[in-house]
């Protein structure tokens, strides 16, 4: 048996590593369908009173960059955007001391709208979800027409200077697959930089397969046949994005190769679900409650306990290659990715 760490400043786990990067999830709701993530007919949202209000979510955060050293936030959902509240979340969020760096990732719907709010908010950058430039490729994965309005909220977002926009892709053998070079050619021109990421096993129908997912070989040898690659010389340090630099720069493309290319050994994240519970590792089987803790009236410094107690059990890594490797019991969607 382990013993929990005398409870000293950050957020560590026993094999050294420190979270220093606080993803929070806003809801499980989204406005789109990917078939990667969610069923058709959408899920069993979490109950409202279940879900963390707008002062509750602020606390935690304010714990967290106070006393457990986070120093980035980043948004996520289900879709963030459609929280209501997010602006002053966010507004909130950059007031807080030390404050931190701010950041969405989002599908894009609505951004262009909200963008400069956001900006004036505190807000520094995003990172929108786009698989294909494709009207009828979108469709087919997103299981809806929006297309254009990703595109409009990409553009958006460039013009309020919530910069690196950057763009996630996930490829699915026979949708979008043939498209690598492409979405990459569009990317560049538009001054987004694009991260490819292999797709994992979180989907809430339980339909990944490790023989259909696209690898990051793959992806590299799809670029390839069009573009020059190099590896950037920058330090990688806790990203999840492996960085290269697309035909001498300063255009670079990242991979992220959660399965095949682990980067376990140097993660940095911790999560907090909409509903209040501490996830240790977007794989992790276990959570452990805050919202309790905040609505029978703790202190902060004991919820800072509960947190740095959350993180010492962090597991070495995800295991999706381990024999017994079970998919977590939230999708995606509630976790936020
Ligand atoms: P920046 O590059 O700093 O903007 O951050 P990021 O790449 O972590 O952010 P983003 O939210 O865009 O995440 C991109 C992809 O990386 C998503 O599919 C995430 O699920 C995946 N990802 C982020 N953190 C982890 C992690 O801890 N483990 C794994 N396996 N994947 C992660
Ligand atoms: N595997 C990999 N990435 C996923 N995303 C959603 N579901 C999966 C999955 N099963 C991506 C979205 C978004 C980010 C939050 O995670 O496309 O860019
Ligand atoms: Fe797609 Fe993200 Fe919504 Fe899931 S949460 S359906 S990946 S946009």
């Amino acid at each position: 048996m382990t013993s929990t760490p005398t409870p000293a400043l950050p957020l560590l786990d026993q094999y050294g590593r420190v979270a220093s990067d606080l993803r929070v999830s806003l809801t499980d709701r989204c406005n789109l369908r990917c078939s990667y993530c969610m069923p058709a007919e959408g899920l069993d949202w979490l109950p409202g009173p279940e879900i963390l209000n707008d002062d509750e979510v602020v606390r935690l955060i304010e714990i967290a960059v106070s006393r457990l050293g986070v120093q980035e936030v980043r948004f996520t959902g289900g879709e963030p955007l459609i929280r209501r509240g997010f602006v002053d979340i966010v507004r909130r969020t950059a007031q807080l001391t030390p404050r931190p760096q701010i950041s969405v990732t989002t599908n894009g719907i609505g951004l262009d709208k909200v963008a400069p709010a956001l900006a004036a908010a505190g807000l520094d950058r995003v990172n929108v979800s786009l698989d294909t430039v494709r009207p009828e490729t979108f469709r087919a994965i997103t299981r809806r027409g929006r297309l254009d309005d990703v595109m409009r909220g990409l553009g958006g977002a460039a013009a309020a200077g919530l910069t690196p926009v950057k763009v996630n892709a996930v490829l699915l053998r026979g949708h979008n697959d043939d498209q690598a070079a492409e979405l990459l050619h569009w990317c560049i021109g538009h001054g987004y930089e694009l991260r490819f990421i292999e797709q994992m096993p979180l989907d809430a129908q339980h339909g990944w397969s490790r023989a259909e997912m696209i690898t990051a070989d793959e992806i590299l040898t799809a670029l390839e046949a069009e573009f020059d690659l190099a590896a950037h010389p920058d330090e990688r340090g806790s990203a999840p994005a492996e960085l290269f630099v697309v035909d001498g720069g300063p255009a670079t493309v990242g991979v992220i190769g959660s399965v095949t290319r682990p980067f376990c050994g140097d993660c940095d994240r911790v999560r907090l679900t909409a509903d209040g519970q501490v996830r240790n590792c977007l794989f992790a089987r276990e959570e452990s409650d805050l919202r309790q803790a905040l609505r029978v009236g703790a202190p902060d410094d004991e919820i800072a306990d509960l947190w740095r107690v959350a993180m010492w059990s962090k597991r070495p890594g995800h295991g999706i290659d381990d024999e017994s490797f079970l998919q977590p019991a939230r999708p995606m969607s509630a976790i936020g990715g």
